[in-house]
Parts: C-alpha cells; structure tokens; sequence
C-alpha cells in the first residue's frame, strides 16, 4: 500500500472516530460464502462516503412496532397458512438473482386492493427470516400508505420527508423487534406525490442504503391509475406484479404490465387463491415472467 494510501486511510479512520463512526478496512476478515448463497452484506468492506451498518444501527430509529397479526403472517407462526407461498416466492428471488443482479424489487399492481401491501410485508418478513439476511421495506406508496398499519408503528417521519429534503435517511429509517428487517413509512401526505418519487431524491436514498441490505423490497401505488410505479422502477433491479385472484381484469393487468420495462418484470404473483392444496398447485405452477404476457 502507498504512504499516500496510508495517509488518507489514517484521516479517514481519524475522522470516523471523532465522529464516533465505526470504519471497516480492507483487512476486516470475511466469512467464506457458502456455495450459491451469496455473502451477508456485513461483510462487504464499506468505501468512504457509504454508510456502515454500525452507522446505521446507532442512528436509526428505535420503535416500538405492534404488528397486525392478520396482515404480518410470520409475526406469530412460522408455519401459518400463507407462510409457505411467501418462502416459495422468496426462492424464486433467489433463483432470479443467480442470475442477474437483483436487490431493489418493486412490488406493484394494477388496481388498489389487490395485496401489494400485503405481499411487500409478507415476502420482507420471509427474507428477513433467513439467518443474516437484512431487508429494508420501503412503504412508497405516498398516496395511500399502509404498511406502518401493518407494522403497528408510527406514518412519520418518513420516505416523503425525505424527498422533501426535510430528513436524512437515518431520520426516517425505524428499527423494530424483528431482527435485521428496517422500514421506511411513507410519511406525510402531500399533494405532489409523482413530482416527488420523480425528483431524484429516492434514487439517491437507494443509492446511499442498498450497500447495507440484503433486499430493499418497496410498496408502490397502483400502476395504471397513477404514474409513480412506473417512475419509481427506473431505481429498482426488477418488478413484482401482484394480480389478485378473481378480481383483476385481465386486460387491466395487461395495461400495468405494459408500464414496465420488459426486463425488469420479475413475474406476477397471484394474489388471494383460495386455501386448497390443489389450487396452490396451480400457483405454483403459475408464477412466473410467461404468465404476464
Ligand atoms: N392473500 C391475502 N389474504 C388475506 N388478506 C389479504 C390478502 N391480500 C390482501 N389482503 C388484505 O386485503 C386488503 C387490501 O390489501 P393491500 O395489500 O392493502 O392492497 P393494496 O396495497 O394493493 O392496495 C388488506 O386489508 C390486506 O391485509
Ligand atoms: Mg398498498
């Protein structure tokens, strides 16, 4: 290593400790990786300027979340009805991202109602259910937030307050009971939603986070009444289109898809079968990039 290297090495360890910040090097020993199973991100040696997750955990903030057991499927039960199709659609990431990168995935529909929501904090708590793994669940859908209900835990402040430049990504990132998963509410309401998912903030709070995670999985508004999803997708790796069960027109589903670039469309995710093995036998069939065609 040069002197020079050295040197700012040193100033930038010198600057961190004075900050009270934690700086990894280069030498920080690294777990070995399992074959096929990518690294935990803790061990990936921050640059200067990116956050570290000790960073993170000490400015982030603590909540107290009282989840709604009806909607956070794993709270109670590993095992509960439900639980299996999430742990399926979480393979599928997987699978996914063996071969192409893919952290940043963005769950949105056609219609409201149709369970992004509900899949956004189901397929978070799945993957935060993997030893090591850290998520961070983003509720961007600033024109009718949910996922705080979900959560039991307060609106604000939240992702509009940052892009309203009024917070920094600590300011509104929540820390709750459930070990290594993170959310971001969606904050105050404002009259201006796609002005502000359109005004370069959320690419650069991605862009600041997604060092730290594992996944960032993000709740979007409707596609086909309002623009934000397809604006938001242009910062994420790959889409979710959840379709519910009986209840979308297919040629509204049609109509979302056609929003979305056709390489970032991870495949639809049908929404509200009804409980009965064989139907979940066709889900399972179901899912995937062809069916969205
Ligand atoms: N598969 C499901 N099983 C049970 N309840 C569901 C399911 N999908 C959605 N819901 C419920 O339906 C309502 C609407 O879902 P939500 O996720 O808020 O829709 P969206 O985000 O698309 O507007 C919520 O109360 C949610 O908990
Ligand atoms: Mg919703």
């Amino acid at each position: 290593m040069s002197r020079i290297h050295e040197a700012l090495k040193r100033a930038e360890q010198d600057r961190a400790a004075a900050q009270g910040v934690h700086v990894e090097t280069a030498q920080t020993p690294t777990q070995p990786a399992l074959a096929g199973v990518p690294s935990p991100i803790s061990t990936v040696p921050s640059l200067p300027n990116q956050l570290t997750y000790e960073t993170l955990l000490s400015r982030c903030v603590p909540c107290t979340w009282s989840p709604d057991t009806k909607t956070m499927l794993f709270y109670n039960s590993e095992q509960g009805p439900g639980t299996e199709e999430f742990r399926t659609l979480r393979s599928r990431l997987y699978q996914m991202r063996e071969k192409q990168p893919l952290k940043k995935v963005l769950v949105t529909s056609s219609l409201p109602k149709e369970g992004k929501s509900f899949v956004a904090a189901n397929l978070a708590q799945a993957m935060v259910r993997q030893h090591g793994r850290r998520v961070l669940l983003i509720d961007a859908d600033l024109r009718a937030a949910r996922l705080h209900l979900a959560l039991g835990t307060a609106l604000t402040p939240g992702l509009s307050e940052y892009l309203l430049g009024e917070a920094d990504e600590f300011g509104i990132m929540q820390r709750g009971a459930m070990e290594n998963l993170f959310f971001i509410p969606a904050g105050r309401s404002t009259s201006n939603p796609a002005e502000l998912v359109a005004n370069g903030r959320l690419k650069v709070l991605l862009n600041r986070v997604e060092s730290l995670f594992d996944w960032i999985v993000i709740d979007s508004p409707p596609a086909v009444p309002v623009s934000d999803a397809g604006l938001m997708s242009n910062h994420c790796d790959g889409v979710l289109m959840v379709v519910r069960s009986t209840a979308t027109p297919s040629d509204v589903a049609r109509k979302a898809r056609a929003e979305f670039d056709d390489k970032l469309l991870l495949g639809v995710v049908l929404n509200g079968m009804k409980h009965d093995p064989a139907e979940y036998r066709r889900y399972y069939g179901a899912y995937g990039k062809d069916v969205s065609r």
